[in-house]
């Protein structure tokens, strides 16, 4: 892992994976390639991760108690099931380590109204009725800057949606450094890599995959049996043209484009290897084989999920464990920080 491209020294820190995702609502296909499959393929690479259910993120909408608590757990087993292991890897809620609300309120008031303003997420979250959105919607990336700085990670996987956010975070950590002098906080690196950056909804190439459209066909949910995984791939919306014999061929084909990165994905091939193998198919040959691979991939992760969420007891001992490791690291980073900005301890 390197230093970050515009120079600054980030060889001063260890480096540190971390990622979050909100337990609000149920995990996709595109959570477990943008986000979970590659937190369980990264954990071997000797670097110390640490993955959190942002459940304070889950709040800055609307949740109810009893599913917000039912979320962070079926979250929890999501992770699990995708092969994050919790002696491994540091897993926790976000609201077990104090540490994460305390640096947000500091990162509050370094960052700017208009910066806050301009993000994607928060305009389409918001929608056109901003005076109503809650405050916490708009503070929202400065919380996800404390969560990965409190642990002064230099890298965070996350898929491409969230790029605008952690640009943010080294703005926030760059002011930091600046404001006070001092070089505290890393300049992290997002780190969004893979085929599947990006999972597109199966009704529409143009939107992506995500856990609040309307439609329950534009998603594969990790929750889904054989037969629906295979259903709606087999109604997923595509061209009539058959596969082209180079990824290029894909440019215009946004529905095309979408079943062949997941295929690379899920196969842990490149999409010019998925290209080679299947040029020249319709659509009609092809689907069935994605449909395969899925169910093969995605069966037994629903399997465990279901296991895991059985016994709720075993997930909060896992979440109580993970928060105590977690604030080891963050307790004497926040220390540090309220030091720097002169807060008498
Ligand atoms: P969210 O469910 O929006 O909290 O996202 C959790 C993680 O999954 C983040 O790293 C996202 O970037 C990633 N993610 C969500 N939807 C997709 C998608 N359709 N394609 C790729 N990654 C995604
Ligand atoms: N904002 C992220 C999302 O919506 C979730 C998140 C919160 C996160 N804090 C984070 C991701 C810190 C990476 C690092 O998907």
């Amino acid at each position: 892992m390197s230093d970050t491209s515009d120079g600054q020294p980030n060889s001063a820190f260890t480096p540190r994976v971390f990622s979050g995702i909100q337990p609000s609502g149920g995990l996709t296909l595109g959570n477990y390639l943008g986000a979970l499959k590659r937190f369980a393929d990264s954990q071997d690479q000797g670097v110390q991760s640490v993955y959190c259910m942002v459940d304070m993120h889950a709040i800055t909408v609307w949740q109810d108690p009893d599913a917000l608590r039912r979320q962070t757990r079926e979250l929890t087993a999501g992770f699990i099931a995708s092969g994050v292991d919790p002696e491994k890897s540091i897993l926790f809620n976000q609201s077990q380590v104090a540490e994460h609300a305390q640096l947000a309120w500091i990162f509050n008031c370094v960052a700017r109204m208009g910066w806050m303003q301009r993000m994607t997420q928060w305009k389409d979250k918001a929608g056109k009725n901003t005076q109503n959105a809650s405050l916490g919607l708009l503070a929202y990336p400065a919380l996800m800057a404390a969560d990965i700085l409190v642990y002064h990670a230099t890298h965070v996987p996350v898929g491409e949606d969230q790029k605008q956010h952690l640009e943010l975070t080294r703005d926030i950590a760059i002011k930091f450094n600046n404001d006070y002098g001092v070089n505290f906080f890393p300049i992290t690196e997002p780190v969004i890599e893979g085929a599947a950056t990006r999972v597109m909804s199966l009704r529409d190439g143009s939107r992506k995959m995500s856990k609040s459209d309307p439609s329950d066909m534009s998603r594969i949910n990790l929750t889904d049996d054989a037969d629906t995984i295979a259903q709606k791939i087999r109604k997923a919306r595509t061209d009539p043209e058959p596969l082209p014999d180079t990824a290029e061929g894909l440019a215009e084909r946004p529905e095309a484009r979408n079943l062949v990165n997941i295929y690379a994905a899920l196969a842990n091939l490149t999409v010019d290897q998925v290209i080679a193998d299947h040029a020249g198919q319709q659509f009609g040959t092809f689907k069935p084989a994605l449909a395969d691979l899925a169910v093969a991939k995605l069966e037994p992760i629903s399997t465990e999920m279901k296991r895991l969420t059985a016994d709720p007891g075993e997930i909060d001992a896992i979440l109580r464990r993970g928060s105590e490791r977690a604030r080891e690291i963050a307790a004497p980073i926040l220390a540090k920080t309220y030091e720097i900005v002169g807060m008498v301890r």
